[in-house]
């Protein structure tokens, strides 16, 4: 397929940008460089440096099969602080997309959606199906979103995935997380065992959870970039499927910093500090839609994931652990 990846110079949409290119799609990645990087999109790919706005332009000249849409902020803090920056960017910015979309009739989308849309979950794991209480602004512009495809596939024929993604981490071709601002447990765990850091703080232990720290359910984004592969030909014509993606297992901050700890055979500097805004207890997922609409199952387990992040992020340190 002819495809446009909008947000394909980030951590995920790269990824995802070199399984297509291996599966022998036709790639242009838009991205205005804001958070992504230049030198994460392979050279096979053609690059186009724009705004989200510029799609209409890249679209106008044919041919595209498919839009994948990373381009989003995606930091629960910084949308609690500044929920205007996520109002504008992450809705204004996909509503042209899908504007441009219907106006150049691109029959097929994939939108990064997320878990953050479920806020704090009476139970888990969370199927599709559950309420959507947004505790963030991330989660809320997300979910308006994943609204506006809906009501789009509804009027068109456009077939189009949300994916709702639970906790990436992970590497793979040789890309990883490098975020100017990391705000991830995983990255911020194994600067702080390699020294690079003083220390991690532990956000609240005093959640309702067994051992007191938030559950999250982790997923290599190795698995997570065949997803949207696969999701490519699940919809329908005017249908708006949405998937979780998660492994469907919880772990708490206390067990990843034991999984870094032994995959790098170094000890974990921490303390323990007050809990973050916007920040749900559990979030896990129920991945049995995207088994049955995808064919997906993910491959990777926790200490994969740490082993290969930690591969990318300290090549100089990597093999010291287990
Ligand atoms: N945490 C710490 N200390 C840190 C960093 C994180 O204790 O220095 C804790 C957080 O409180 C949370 C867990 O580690 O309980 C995971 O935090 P991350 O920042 O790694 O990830 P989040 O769960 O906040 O968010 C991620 C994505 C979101 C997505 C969400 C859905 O960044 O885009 O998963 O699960 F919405």
């Amino acid at each position: 397929m002819k495809t446009l990846v909008v947000g394909g110079a980030g951590y995920i949409g790269s990824v995802v940008t070199r399984l297509l290119l291996a599966e022998g799609h036709q790639v242009t990645v838009l991205d205005d460089l804001s958070t992504g990087h230049a030198d994460t999109v392979p050279a096979e790919a053609r690059l186009v440096t724009g705004d989200i706005a510029e799609a209409t332009k890249v679209l106008a000249e044919g041919g595209f099969d498919a839009v994948l849409h990373f381009a989003a902020k995606s930091l629960v803090g910084e949308s609690v602080v500044n929920p205007s920056l996520y109002w504008r960017t992450n809705v204004i910015g996909s509503r042209a997309l899908l504007d441009a979309i219907t106006e150049h009739h691109i029959p097929r989308l994939v939108f990064s959606s997320t878990a953050a849309v479920y806020g704090e979950p009476d139970q888990v794991p969370i199927t599709e199906d559950f309420p959507t209480r947004p505790t963030n602004a991330y989660g809320a512009t997300k979910l308006a979103v994943d609204m506006m495809i809906t009501n789009e596939c509804t009027a068109t024929d456009l077939a189009a995935v949300s994916l709702r993604y639970f906790n990436v981490a992970g590497a793979a071709y040789g890309v990883g997380e490098r975020h100017t601002t990391e705000t991830h447990l995983i990255p911020i765990a194994l600067d702080a065992v390699a020294g690079k850091r003083d220390k991690l703080t532990i956000y609240g232990d005093d959640w309702s959870t067994p051992d007191g720290t938030p559950l999250r359910d982790y997923v290599h984004v190795a698995d997570l970039a065949r997803a949207h592969v696969l999701a490519l030909t699940a919809a329908e014509p005017g249908e708006h499927l949405i998937c979780n993606l998660g492994n469907g297992n919880g772990f708490s901050v206390l067990e990843v910093m034991k999984t870094v700890e032994k995959v790098t055979g170094l000890p974990m500097p921490h303390t323990v500090g007050p809990r973050r805004m916007g920040d749900p207890a559990r979030l896990v997922a129920s991945a049995a839609r995207a088994q049955q609409r995808l064919g997906w199952l993910p491959e990777h387990d926790l200490t994969t994931m740490v082993a290969d992040a930690w591969a990318f992020s300290h090549p100089d340190l990597a093999g010291t652990g287990e």
